[in-house]
């Protein structure tokens, strides 16, 4: 076996990776490679600090990417062992180590769920009025139990609590000019290839670059209050989008974990992943509803109405779609230190 993976063996399983979600795509991540390893490291320029101050979302993208980076491996033919958050205290921002290895018992599932990676995109688009299947919800909830996540489906009455809990973040964020101001800088604008500063103030009517999400991804405006696909849109123009009446009762669901240390928030992104592309093979797309777990007394809210203990990290809304509105991504030298 040579001491290096094949570069274009590098250059798939990176792609996988960074084509996981990560909030308002930010693509908080960047990778180490040495000989067989790959290091997936937070990328402390890219942080929210008025809307993730402790970081939760970032490592759930990182574990996001980290289940990408599995599923590519699989789909090569290597065996990968990881470790989540292996060094805490010494190395808060090295999220995983993943080291591969050709096998010939390669994981099935994963190569099978990494042909989907490709498709799987936010869906912000009005879902026709059909429950998602009976089946499908035990598969979903199976997926993230495998990652050592839970996924619990909502009631009605407990779907309506979580849309109140959306009308309260909203009138937290009114006098908020801080989370406004993050949102501005990462949200609307037309995507082009046209490299922009990471951080700093993007003056009104400059495109959207590699990064944050396009006005494009926004989807429609919902013609009812509270919205069951959250409106991230802060631009006078996006704001005036197109109108649509979105579902009445939309399948909610919450995706939690046990604990809440850094390596459980990185399990569940990776449970997240699975979840969605798993979602992704049947037809089903997602989006999120996760302003209330932004603030630490409505996520233990969320969590309650769950019925059992642990942390929320998740709220997500299935749809039937099929979404075509991609959001863009950085190249990969932006991202990547392979060693010499
Ligand atoms: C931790 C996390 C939180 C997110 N929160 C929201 C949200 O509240 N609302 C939303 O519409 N999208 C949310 N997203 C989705 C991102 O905006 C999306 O992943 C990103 O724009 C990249 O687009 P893609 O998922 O289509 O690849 C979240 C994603 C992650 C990983």
């Amino acid at each position: 076996m040579s001491d290096q993976l094949p570069a274009k063996d590098v250059d798939v399983l990176l792609a996988a990776a960074v084509a996981a979600p990560s909030m308002h795509n930010t693509q908080p991540w960047r990778f180490e490679v040495e000989g067989h390893v790959i290091d997936v490291y937070l990328d402390g320029s890219r942080t929210l600090p008025a809307e993730d101050p402790s970081g939760r979302a970032m490592r759930i993208a990182a574990g996001a990417a980290t289940f990408n980076l599995r599923c590519a491996a699989a789909s090569l033919g290597y065996g990968a062992w990881f470790g989540l958050a292996p060094y805490p205290g010494e190395e808060p921002d090295l999220l995983a180590r993943i080291v591969l290895e050709p096998t010939a018992a390669r994981d099935e599932e994963l190569t099978d769920l990494a042909r989907y990676i490709p498709y799987r995109h936010t869906d912000r688009q009005p879902s026709d009025a059909v429950p998602i299947a009976e089946d499908v919800r035990v598969a979903l909830m199976q997926a993230a139990y495998a990652e050592g996540a839970g996924l619990t489906w909502l009631g009605e009455d407990d779907v309506r609590s979580v849309l109140d809990l959306v009308l309260d973040t909203d009138l937290r964020e009114i006098h908020d000019w801080h989370r406004r101001a993050e949102r501005a800088h990462w949200v609307g604008g037309r995507s082009t290839d046209e490299p922009q500063p990471a951080t700093g103030p993007r003056p009104p009517g400059v495109s959207r670059s590699v990064d944050g999400v396009p006005s494009s991804a926004l989807g429609p405006r919902s013609a009812s209050y509270p919205a069951v696909v959250r409106d991230l849109a802060t631009r006078p123009d996006d704001r005036q989008r197109a109108e649509r009446t979105f579902e009445r009762h939309p399948d909610l669901a919450v995706l939690s974990t046990d604990f809440d240390e850094p390596a459980d928030q990185v399990a569940a992104g990776a449970a997240l992943e699975r979840v969605l592309l798993t979602a992704t093979r049947v037809g089903v797309s997602a989006s999120f509803l996760n302003q209330p777990l932004e603030y630490d007394d409505l996520r233990r809210t969320v969590q309650r109405l769950t019925g059992r203990p642990g942390h929320a990290d998740m709220i997500i809304r299935f749809a039937h779609n099929h979404p075509h509105a991609a959001t863009p991504r950085r190249p990969l030298p932006d991202f990547v230190r392979k060693q010499p």
